[in-house]
């Protein structure tokens, strides 16, 4: 048991202050958010005095509280921190604070709860970006002879939220459309996600974020969530009439669970996803610097140059042909792409998506020589050769359904409808796990294979580890933890191993899978117009870095819409770049813009992977000013796109952000990936300048007073660098 050092505990971290107060017998959240600067004595007694709300008419006889486990014990009508029974009984809790500690950048919290007989161990790390991650752990240290186990229905990590933050943004979508942002009044009532895919999803919260109503990327204070968890999950963002005791709301998250997933005997213990919150104020692209700090701090962040990929699903489908493939190999590796990567199609009986999954070795009809060959080609130029797996699936037409049915997760009663022609396998049984490991291992020691793609393409509905009839049991919290096993144990034998986390696109984007994996797939959309969105707002938590944007060919597969190489390269260079496309089915000419291109990128990656993203707040939805800005603000590369038409026929003064005002730049346009379609005579004068070579420009006239930018016709984008004036420049 932990001891009770101080009175008042207070967190602080990159201007962001998280002060609890430790008293008897539960400890109360006094502030989340701004910076409160160094408190003793006097602070800190009126940061205490000023924690009890009025008590209301017709209300609790004595001011509501907001702890840090909020229950009905507390006279807490919101959703509570728990919930569970132990046979119908102890659904009540009773929670005290038996110990607390407090770290450097960490607070520990002992909890009990009398009438169930659980200890909770909540646990609060302010990161050095300011971002609060917040786990608890539930166990039953014992339990009467033959008593009935805890069964969990429920944990929820509640922050509060002051009573001025009313409106709210987090984000839906479905395939090719992920992370479209839905904003709108957080009124009296719980804003909640309840996510039952089995996975965060096309439609994922991604980021739960409430702020004073106006907020936009540059201004205004916001607070938000991010659930850190790969599995089904529970968002909230809750406001009552009566407040959070001292505050006006909550924000709140975890696992959903489906009931009987948990049950806790004596021994056991349960430990929650952890929930990230942050705060900012300085709008949204200071939240999203605080996640991208907090990321790229992992001591597994990928630390070496992105390399440009070429990815063979839009260029080839299911149809292999190793000499098509060599090929490919070669007039990539020719226009300067790093890593190649197979994907679906290789193994098995895989002529189309209706068989094969579950069975991972290389189909001999298809590859008489196996992937060595290939594998070979690609090593040799110098390329790092990925491949594509999907492991927790299975078709029933294959050898792995027809031999281990029982491999299947589903329930006793049988399986419902196939999605997409498969199943889920449970990986969460030792067998399964065990073969999955194999497979994959052999795989990547045999072929030197430096990336997987990991892939998940369905849903899971009725996910049930089966037992004899009637003992079924729910099975996505062991699936999510299987997963992780997996992947935990693949890396622990190829600590080289890259992988990326896919799921029809973006369906399985979250900091659980993170932990493991290097990068994302943002969407199987490439068409840049729709591009454009889902990568801002999946940069919204994860740095450019660790989303993969590929260029497609001319008509988008996904979309049908047509676009223009330059608008494609660019929307591309803002990610982990990389092509999608049968690049010998290309011009000469076409191939020589992709190798400028790929020239470009791997200038300007380093800039883009370490540097701060920024997005300008503008009046005209159809266009968007994003860029990065160096750490120091001695670098920066900014994009303007028009995705559509609008009515405003000039831009007017647009300032860019994230430059010093006090310091000497120069700016020139980068024309390697092609210029835009104008719509429009001439002009403006310091961009025609600009295409010509650097233009010298002060900050204050670039963040201060803004630059008028070209109208551009719809699907276009224009590079514009910007550079610190130095002596030697
Ligand atoms: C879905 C992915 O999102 C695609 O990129 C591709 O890998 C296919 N699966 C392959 O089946």
């Amino acid at each position: 048991m932990t001891r009770i050092t101080t009175r008042i505990a207070h967190l602080r971290a990159a201007g962001v202050s998280f002060v609890v107060e430790l008293r008897a017998p539960l400890p109360r959240v006094l502030h989340w958010g701004e910076d409160l600067g160094e408190l003793t004595g006097d602070g800190l007694a009126a940061l205490g005095l000023t924690a009890d709300a009025a008590a209301l008419n017709n209300s609790l006889d004595e001011p509501r509280q907001f702890t840090v486990w909020p229950t009905e014990a507390d006279g807490w009508s919101g959703t509570p921190a728990h919930q569970g029974h132990r046979g119908g009984t102890a659904t009540t809790p009773r929670i005290t604070m038996t110990g607390a500690e407090e770290r450097p950048g960490e607070l520990v919290i002992d909890l009990h709860d009398a009438d169930a007989g659980l200890d909770i161990v909540l646990t609060y790390r302010l990161d050095p970006s300011g971002v609060l991650g917040v786990r608890t752990g539930l166990s039953c240290p014992y339990g009467a002879p033959g008593a009935a186990p805890y069964d969990l229905a429920a944990t929820t990590a509640l922050l509060p939220l002051p009573g001025r933050a009313q409106e709210i943004l987090d984000f839906t979508g479905k395939w090719c459309r992920e992370r479209s942002p839905q904003r709108g009044r957080l009124a009296f009532a719980g804003h909640v996600r309840e996510v039952r895919r089995g996975k965060p999803g096309l439609d994922a919260p991604h980021l739960l974020t409430v702020g004073v109503p106006g907020f936009g990327f540059r201004t205004g204070e916001v607070w938000a969530l991010h659930v850190g968890w790969s599995g089904n999950q529970r968002w909230l963002a809750e406001r009552l009439p009566e407040g959070a005791g001292v505050h006006g709301g909550v924000l709140g998250g975890g696992e959903l669970l489906a009931p009987g997933e948990i049950r806790l005997a004596p021994g056991d213990r349960y430990t929650s996803p952890e929930c990230f919150f942050a705060w900012s104020g300085e709008g949204l692209d200071g939240l999203a610097a605080r996640f991208h700090t907090m990321l790229r701090a992992r001591p597994r962040h990928p630390s070496t140059p992105r390399p440009l990929t070429l990815n063979t699903w839009e260029a080839v489908y299911f149809d292999h042909r190793p000499e098509q493939l060599l090929a490919l190999a070669d007039a990539a590796a020719e226009v300067g792409v790093e890593r190649l990567v197979l994907d679906d199609g290789w193994f098995l009986g895989r002529r189309d998506d209706t068989a094969g999954l579950g069975d991972w070795t290389v189909d001999p009809q298809v590859w008489p020589d196996g992937l060595g060959p290939l594998a070979d080609r690609v090593h040799a130029h110098g390329m790092q050769f990925g491949l594509w797996v999907e492991p927790e699936m299975v078709n029933l037409d294959s050898r792995m359904a027809r031999e281990h049915p029982e491999w299947i997760l589903g329930p006793s009663a049988g399986v419902g409808p196939s999605s997409r022609h498969q199943y889920v396998v449970n990986v969460a049984r030792e067998d399964v796990f065990g073969y999955l490991l194999e497979r994959l291992d052999a795989l990547v020691t045999e072929y030197g294979i430096d990336y997987l793609k990991w892939d998940h393409n369905r849903e899971l509905h009725e996910a049930v580890r089966r037992g004899a009839r009637g003992t079924d049991r729910p099975g996505v919290h062991a699936q999510t933890e299987g997963l992780y096993r997996l992947m935990d144990s693949l890396r622990s034998r190829h600590p080289a191993l890259e992988i990326e986390s896919c799921s029809s696109g973006g369906g399985r984007v979250d900091l659980g899978v993170l932990d493991r994996t290097d990068r994302v797939w943002a969407s199987d959309c490439n068409d840049p117009v729709e591009r454009q969105s889902i990568q801002r707002w999946t940069g919204q938590l994860l740095p450019p870095e660790l989303v993969g944007a590929h260029v497609g060919g001319p008509r988008s597969h996904t979309t049908g819409r047509i676009t223009d190489d330059s608008f494609r390269l660019i929307t591309a260079l803002f990610g982990h770049a990389g092509i999608e496309d049968d690049v010998t089915a290309r011009t000469p000419a076409q191939r020589a813009v992709l190798t400028r291109w790929a020239a470009l990128y791997k200038e300007v990656r380093g800039l883009l992977h370490s540097g701060r993203v920024v997005r300008a707040d503008l009046d005209d939805e159809a266009t968007q000013l994003h860029g990065v800005v160096a750490p120091d603000a001695g670098a920066a590369l900014y994009c303007w796109v028009r995705t559509e038409t609008s009515v405003p026929g000039q831009s007017g003064r647009v300032r860019l952000p994230g430059l010093a005002p006090g310091r000497p730049y120069r700016v020139r346009i980068r024309t390697e990936a092609g210029l835009p379609d104008l719509h429009q005579v001439t002009g403006p004068l310091w961009c025609t300048a600009a295409l010509d070579g650097w233009v010298p420009m002060p900050g204050a006239v670039l963040t201060g007073a803004g630059l008028p930018m070209p109208t551009l016709n719809p699907g276009q984008a224009l590079l514009i660098e910007v550079a610190a004036q130095t002596s030697a420049n």
